[in-house]
């Protein structure tokens, strides 16, 4: 007789930021301690969860739709159980039933803790609403429940106070707290010794990290803290930055230390000073051109990347323009481009949504081939010279090869006997894309 495993399987997927894939792997540790197993598919688990994002509409739009295909699903079983969380959950709250009656439960971003135990709530039929705001939360994941090796991201504070007039994020997310550095360090030493040889530190606005605590941490702080404290470490990142916390002392650590990456994620989203102050992103085009430079000056070579939100309410031909002349003046080596889309709650909500939906698809792909073709005129210099890569793997598009980034978060592909997956190679660059470069192993 072959024994079968009586365990109860989950499913989960997260669908949102980085911060928020983090949150999943907590929740599958949580999970996996209380004795189910992880599955692949939907279709075989009896816990099916979604870890959710708000902060666009076409990522709600996502959600509903996976949704919407489990409703067989829950036709031929009804004993199976689809719960929502993250910060959809939280946004929408009890809305969720009532848009997708199948669904048995609606976890918030303060609630994922005790995910095992609504679970088994939810079993004896009743549906769950948990998204109470303002629990306490700890940080204490399973950090073997990763799905990269070597890599690892790790939340050194949550929640957002800057209120953008688009973004939801704070109100799913909460106001700021921060971590204290002896758990961040905690965590960082522990990863490092199960494996992890980068990390990226996460926070929604990481230059305020520390404020909030009175006992004089800050980002920079910290960083230099991982520097010493942890040595088997070999590159430490950072995101997301904001242009109006940008001090002086981070940007002389990321000159000074050698493992920190030189590489920040600066958003900037228009380059009009009428479309920024309507935004309340809270500094004019001047400030961040002046932010950029402060950071240069110290990081001459510092790589930026940048965010857009193209078609936000009001935006006129001449307040897009100014968003292209400042992306040729600083030069990023890469832009996200996001089209405007209202989010429930937020102060932009009130803004007629007045740019059309084709004039926002038309100025997005502007942004990108511009971005396209100065990202192909950076890499194209860098040809010729030696990249330092840290291997994450093989390349998706070549089987052949291996893939890693550089410092400046640049994308190297190259030829190698053996596997180099999380550890440090020169390769000389031969040649380039728009995308990313290549070459082979300096021997
Ligand atoms: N904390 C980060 C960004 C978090 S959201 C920061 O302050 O920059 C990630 C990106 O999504 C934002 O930078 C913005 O470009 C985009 N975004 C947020 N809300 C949006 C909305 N309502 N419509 C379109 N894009 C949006
Ligand atoms: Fe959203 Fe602005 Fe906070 Fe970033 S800083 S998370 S865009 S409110
Ligand atoms: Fe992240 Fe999306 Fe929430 S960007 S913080 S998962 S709204």
């Amino acid at each position: 007789m072959t024994s079968r495993d009586t365990r109860k399987s989950f499913f989960l997927e997260d669908m949102g930021c980085q911060m928020n894939r983090v949150d999943s792997e907590l929740v599958a540790g949580r999970m996996q301690g209380a004795g189910y197993v992880r599955v692949e598919s939907p279709h075989e688990a009896d816990v099916v969860l979604y870890y959710t994002c708000s902060v666009r509409e076409h990522a709600e739009d996502k959600v509903f739709g996976r949704l919407g295909r489990l409703k067989r699903l829950k036709e031929e079983r009804p004993g199976a159980r689809i719960g929502i969380m993250g910060c959809m959950a939280q946004s929408q709250k009890d809305r969720i039933f009532k848009r997708a009656p199948h669904v048995d439960l609606v976890v918030g971003t303060s609630r994922f803790e005790d995910v095992a135990e609504l679970v088994e709530e939810a079993s004896e039929g009743r549906r769950i609403l948990a998204v109470e705001d303002g629990v306490e939360l700890s940080y204490d994941r399973d950090i073997t429940a990763r799905t990269r090796k070597h890599a690892a991201f790790v939340t050194v504070m949550r929640g957002c106070n800057k209120f953008c007039s688009f973004c939801i994020v704070p109100f799913t997310q909460g106001r700021e707290r921060s971590r204290t550095a002896d758990g961040v360090l905690d965590e960082v030493k522990r990863l490092r010794d199960d494996g992890v040889v980068e990390i990226t530190l996460l926070g929604q606005r990481i230059d305020t990290y520390g404020l909030d605590l009175d006992d004089g941490s800050t980002l920079h702080k910290l960083l230099v803290r991982i520097h010493e404290e942890v040595p088997g470490l070999l590159r430490i990142g950072f995101v997301t930055s904001h242009p109006n916390h940008m001090t002086t002392e981070l940007a002389r650590t990321i000159a000074d230390y050698p493992r920190i990456n030189r590489y920040l994620h600066l958003p900037v989203q228009s380059g009009s000073d009428r479309v920024l102050r309507r935004m309340n992103r809270g500094y004019s085009r001047d400030e961040y051109l002046r932010a950029v430079e402060r950071l240069r000056t110290h990081v001459p070579d510092l790589a930026l990347a940048t965010d857009w939100i193209v078609g936000f309410p009001g935006e006129t031909e001449a307040d897009f323009l100014e968003s292209v002349s400042l992306l040729r003046e600083i030069d990023y080596q890469g832009s996200f481009v996001f089209k405007y889309s209202p989010r429930p709650g937020t102060r932009a909500e009130d803004f007629p949504d007045d740019v059309p939906r084709e004039e926002k698809e038309r100025r997005n792909h502007v942004i990108l081939e511009m971005q396209r073709h100065m990202t192909g005129a950076r890499y194209r210099k860098l040809e010729g010279g030696v990249a330092n890569v840290l291997v994450e793997g093989r390349s998706k598009t070549d089987d052949d090869k291996w893939t890693g980034r550089d410092r400046w978060n640049r994308i190297v592909h190259f030829p190698m006997g053996g596997d180099p997956t999380g550890t440090l190679v020169d390769v000389a660059l031969t040649g380039s894309t728009n995308t990313y470069l290549f070459g082979t192993p300096v021997v």
